[in-house]
């Protein structure tokens, strides 16, 4: 089996699996990595945020996505502190041209309802784009803490990967998110398709 024919089956039905050599360059520009990934984040946690006031109604999201906030914001927590322990600077955000070009695959107008999963699933998408590349890093990179932290994360990204896609084929029409899903994740696909391969960011 080909390297990208078993990551494919692994990684959580993404289409098209990080290019081999990013794990490489990434290592190579590590603290660009860890401060691009705190504010990746920070942008998690944010994005729950967002979500818990728009949809204040609906209980259940509330309920599932308060947690989620904490748990990201722990996750910031633990990339500041690789930061810090490794006397590296926290810098400011880089443009995030891949949340960018996500964002305008979101279907304006439309429903509430529909507006609700087109955020849910791109959250989903960003966190099994996430999961994957810190499944390369915690399997390809020489520092043995960064390894563990990395899996630990990638575990964490998972769940969060699942809980954003039942909780979209909770509010909305299961067969039609399932139909958007696929949508979402060819487009995702084409996005990083075109997008240079760089070693300071995370996505
Ligand atoms: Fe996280
Ligand atoms: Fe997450």
């Amino acid at each position: 089996m080909s390297w990208e024919e078993s990551t494919r089956q692994k990684m959580l039905h993404l289409k098209l699996p990080t290019d081999p050599r990013w794990v490489g360059i990434a290592e190579m520009q590590i603290e660009d990595i860890l401060v691009d990934h705190a504010y990746c984040e920070q942008k998690a946690a944010s994005s729950c945020i967002s979500l818990i006031l728009r949809f204040n109604e609906l209980d259940e999201l509330v309920d599932t996505l308060t947690p989620i906030v904490a748990e990201e914001w722990g996750h910031f927590e633990r990339v500041m502190d690789q930061i810090r322990k490794r006397g590296m600077n926290f810098g400011k955000p880089r443009k995030d041209e891949y949340v960018i070009k996500l964002n305008e695959f979101v279907k304006k107008g439309g429903s509430r309802r529909e507006h609700l999963t087109e955020h849910l699933l791109m959250n989903a998408l960003i966190e099994a784009r996430s999961c994957e590349r810190f499944k390369l890093l915690s399997k390809n990179i020489a520092d043995e803490e960064l390894q563990k932290f990395y899996y630990e994360l990638m575990i964490s990204e998972a769940g969060h990967y699942v809980t954003f896609i039942e909780l979209a084929r909770k509010y909305y029409d299961a067969d039609k998110v399932n139909k958007r899903w696929q949508e979402w994740l060819d487009y995702e696909a084409q996005v990083l398709k075109n997008m240079d391969l760089r070693g300071d960011r995370m996505h």
